[in-house]
Order: C-alpha cells, then structure tokens, then sequence
C-alpha cells in the first residue's frame, strides 16, 4: 500500500510517500480501505517534534522518539469501507462505510489502516460523505470533552470560545450551542460569518476588538489556541467561572491543582484521548444536522506536503483533509 511516510523530525518537507507492507488484521481489527484523512495540529506537533510546555518538551522525545520518529506513519482519523474483518469481529462486515480514530497510534495517511472492532471505530451515516465525516472528530472529540465532561455546561450559560474558527473552535461553537448555550466566539475577520453560522450568538473580531475588554461576563472561557492565560481572563470569569485551557503548561497543571483546593474559579484542562461512545455521538449529531463538519481545503495523498504546509501556517478554518484515491 501507499502511505506518507517520514523517518526524520522537521518541517513539511520530511513527509513523502512510499509503498509499505499492507497492514495484517488480528482476529479483532477491521481493515478499512482508506477514503479520506486529515492532516490536524497533532501530525503538525508530532511531526516537527513541537510541543507546547516544558513539561511536554522534556518527554516529546522520549515517547515521539529519540533519533528519529517511532511511529513513521501520522495521522489520526480515517474514513473509508471495511476490506476484510478478522474471525472474532460481529459488529462490522466489508463493504461498510467506516469511521476510525487511531489517536495516539496514528498511522491513518495510508491506504488501508487496522482497527481493533472495540475501538474509536463507527459507522458513516449515510449523509455524510467520507470527506465530511473526517473532518468531524479531531476537533469535536475535545471539544465534546472540554464543554460537556470538563465544564459541564448547562443551559443559559455563557461560553467564550477563543479559537473559534479553528478545528476544536468549530466544533466547541457548535457544541455549546447543543448543550444550551449563549455562545460568543473569537475570530479574525474572515471567519465572523462563519461563527456566526455556525450558531454563536455573538462574535469578537480579534483583529479590531479586544475579548478582554467590553465588560461581559463568562461562566465558561475556552481557549482552543493558548491565546490567553487564566490571569488575563480572571475578571471575564463568575466567581464560580472555569477557564478551560486545552494547551496546558506548568502554570495551567498549577493552577488546575490550586484552584482545585481553592474553590471558586477554576481551571480545568486535559489530554483528550478518544472513545467510541463519543464518536458514535458525534456521528448522530452530524447525521441529524447538529454538527456541521467544517473543511478548509482537500489534497489529494500525493499532495500531503501542502496538507501539512496548511496545517503548520496555523491560519487553517475548521479541518484539512486529505483525500486517498
Ligand atoms: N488538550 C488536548 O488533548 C488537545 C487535543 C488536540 C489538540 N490540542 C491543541 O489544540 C490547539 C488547537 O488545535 P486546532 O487544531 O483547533 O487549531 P487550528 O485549527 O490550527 O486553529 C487555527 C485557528 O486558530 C486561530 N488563531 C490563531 N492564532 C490565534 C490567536 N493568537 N488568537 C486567537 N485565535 C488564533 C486562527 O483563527 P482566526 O484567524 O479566525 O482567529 C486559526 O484559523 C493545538 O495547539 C493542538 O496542539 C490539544
């Protein structure tokens, strides 16, 4: 099979693709025939050996690898339908149209990719296309994590979501929405339709207003992109007001102990690994119209290159996916 390949950490350019030996199904996995992947800022992190905190930076290279990458294949998420099943596999036959997230394993910019049955592993609703369904779980599943098990938002609350354009941004506007609340996104000028589509009741244009002025009040402020700290945002906060930080540092681990103990304002942050159940939800709610998937740009696998270089600019709106032919 084809698959993108890289044998050494840096910038795009490491990536190329070569024929590797097809992947071998256990008795347990399913082996899906790839349609289409996404190159997220998780392939752009791992790839170039970039990681947000020092705590992170100290062990990247532990578990990424030492002199060169351990996983040679990224990528995360795949679409595609189901080639052969192994013997103890029930829930899925070939010829299904499949949704796999490989998380941590990666291994999806590939033709044909492995998935244990028990695994974040679903069907594709009918009305989404593979490109579509794709673009969905990176963002969604922490998304999903942060508002709905992390916050637990409620209705009538109200929800800054810093980021909002990007690919957890995206899928956190919508998502608060479905869970009832008053949603104001941040966003630079290109994208404030967009928010605005999809559901935020208010936008802030990064490029001409500032979020921390202007007086308004959150019981929930969610930076998707590390914009912001905890103390920036304090007087944005209720006094029972959490900040949901999804790049965490030293100060974020800190201040989610203290706060902890303290009472009163918190932060919450976590590493979202994903679950089946939460696919199998976040496909529900795509195929009942509930969550749009957002794509910024399609390459074919031949062109992963510029999927990454899309990815590294940091300007991406929703997801890259990459199409495998
Ligand atoms: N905790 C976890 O488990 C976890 C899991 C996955 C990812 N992450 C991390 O989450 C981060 C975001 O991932 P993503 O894929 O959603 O990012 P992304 O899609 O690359 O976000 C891109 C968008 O962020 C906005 N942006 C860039 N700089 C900004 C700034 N200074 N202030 C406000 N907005 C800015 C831009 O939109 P505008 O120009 O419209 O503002 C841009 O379009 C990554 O660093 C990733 O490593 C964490």
């Amino acid at each position: 099979m084809k698959a993108a390949v890289y044998s050494t950490f840096g910038p795009p350019e490491v990536v190329r693709i070569q024929e590797r030996p097809d992947p071998i199904p256990t008795e347990q996995d399913v082996l899906i025939r790839v349609h289409a992947t996404t190159v997220t800022t998780a392939d752009w992190r791992v790839r170039a050996r970039v990681m947000p905190a020092p705590i992170f930076t100290l062990i990247a290279p532990l578990v990424l690898g030492l002199r060169g990458p351990r996983k040679p294949v990224l990528g995360t998420e795949c679409a595609g339908v189901v080639e052969r099943v192994g013997a103890r596999v029930t829930a899925f036959r070939p010829g299904d149209r499949v949704i796999a997230v490989t998380d941590f394993r990666m291994g999806a910019h590939a033709e044909l990719v492995c998935a244990r049955e028990g695994s974040a592993l679903t069907t594709v609703p009918a009305n989404l296309s593979f490109d579509q369904a794709v673009a969905i779980p990176f963002g969604a599943l922490v998304a999903l994590r942060y508002l709905r098990d992390l916050a637990r938002v409620t209705e009538g609350q109200r929800v800054l979501v810093i980021g909002a354009s990007g690919a957890i941004g995206v899928a956190a506007v919508q998502l608060a929405r479905r869970l009832g609340a008053h949603v104001t996104g941040v966003c630079s000028t290109a994208n404030v339709a967009l928010v605005r589509s999809l559901g935020a009741a208010a936008v802030i244009d990064r490029l001409t207003e500032d979020f921390r002025q202007g007086g308004a009040v959150y019981d929930v402020v969610l930076d998707t992109v590390g914009a912001t700290s905890f103390a920036e945002c304090k007087n944005l906060l209720t006094p029972s007001g959490q900040f949901l930080a999804v790049l965490m540092g030293l100060t974020e681990f800190g201040q989610m102990a203290w706060t902890r103990l303290a009472g009163g304002r918190r932060v919450r942050g976590a590493i979202v690994s994903a679950s089946k159940a939460d696919l199998v939800h976040l496909m529900s709610l795509a195929e009942a119209g509930h969550l749009k998937p957002v794509i910024d740009s399609m390459y074919p696998l031949r062109q992963i290159v510029e999927a990454h270089r899309r990815v590294d600019s940091g300007r991406k709106v929703g997801s890259v996916v990459v199409t495998v032919p």
